[in-house]
């Protein structure tokens, strides 16, 4: 593909091929991701997969705009979505509105993201009338990990009416896609059935429209803890501290340096 998929593109994927996607903070990341997903999210999880933050609710506009900005250099190809922080939008939609276009222009995001349901509905609208899509984020929503009371399956039992009519809502209100995060697989099918636009799962179910993951989560990097929906499909974080033990070793027993890392006094022919 020449040009960036469009959020209009995304939402145009209802029902068909699945939607692929992983966060990014960093720009190497964002470079080995860009020809393989279809979008990159830049979550507000970079304050606890990368800043050692215990929650999102520390995340700050200058922390999404300093990983967006390095994000966009590493993508020639992919989406970018950045989440719009704790405390920058629940306001009003104003204040949505002011910081979503900083976020667009000063990160070159294409979309915005935010948490929440039927009570962001009227900001989801005003900022998607106003050239601001929006992806939404329903089901467990960390930045309101007081009021959820802990990171549970949300929307069992009678809350599954609730969690439907948040969907109904932000597709109402003109989100271009909604995530749906840590919910009973049954749910996810029934909002993936039910609503006009696709939704991307994260601890929901392989039927909705896309999936996504954390890319520290995914790669092993991040291991403080791992939730029931992570796969790991590589174990990048071990084999960095064996790298690491390795380097240390060698120093120690002075095989590093070796021969092959060193300089003669002068630079043989045609070397610098
Ligand atoms: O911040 C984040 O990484 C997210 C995804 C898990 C959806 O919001
Ligand atoms: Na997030």
């Amino acid at each position: 593909r020449k040009t960036a998929p469009m959020p209009m593109d995304i939402r145009a994927r209802k029902g068909g091929a699945p939607i692929v996607s992983l966060t990014a903070y960093t720009t190497p990341m964002a470079q080995f991701m860009d020809a393989h997903v279809d979008f990159v999210l830049v979550g507000d999880s970079v304050g606890m997969v990368l800043h050692g933050l215990s929650s999102t609710l520390d995340v700050t506009m200058e922390m999404m705009i300093l990983h967006g900005k390095a994000v966009r250099r590493g993508l020639s190809r992919a989406m970018m979505v950045v989440d719009l922080p704790f405390g920058a939008y629940e306001e009003s939609p104003q204040q949505a509105f002011r910081n979503a276009a900083r976020l667009m222009r000063e990160t070159g995001a294409g979309a915005v993201k935010l948490e929440g349901g039927m009570q962001m509905a009227e900001t989801i609208a005003f900022l998607t009338q106003r050239g601001v899509p929006v992806m939404a984020h329903i089901g467990l929503t960390p930045q309101a990990i007081h009021t959820l009371g802990g990171y549970k399956v949300q929307g069992r039992g009678e809350d599954s009416d609730r969690m439907m009519a948040d969907a109904r809502a932000v597709a109402q209100a003109g989100a271009f896609a909604v995530v749906l995060e840590k919910v009973p697989q049954a749910l996810a099918d029934r909002i993936t059935a039910e609503v006009a636009i696709p939704t991307i799962g994260i601890g929901a179910s392989a039927g909705c429209d896309g999936q996504i993951l954390v890319v520290d989560d995914m790669l092993g990097l991040f291991t403080a803890f791992k939730a029931k929906f992570v796969k790991r499909f590589a174990t990048l974080g071990e084999q960095a501290e064996a790298a690491i033990a390795e380097y240390a070793a060698a120093v120690r027993a002075r095989d590093f340096p070796g021969p092959e890392h060193v300089f003669a006094d002068e630079a043989p022919e045609g070397q610098a």
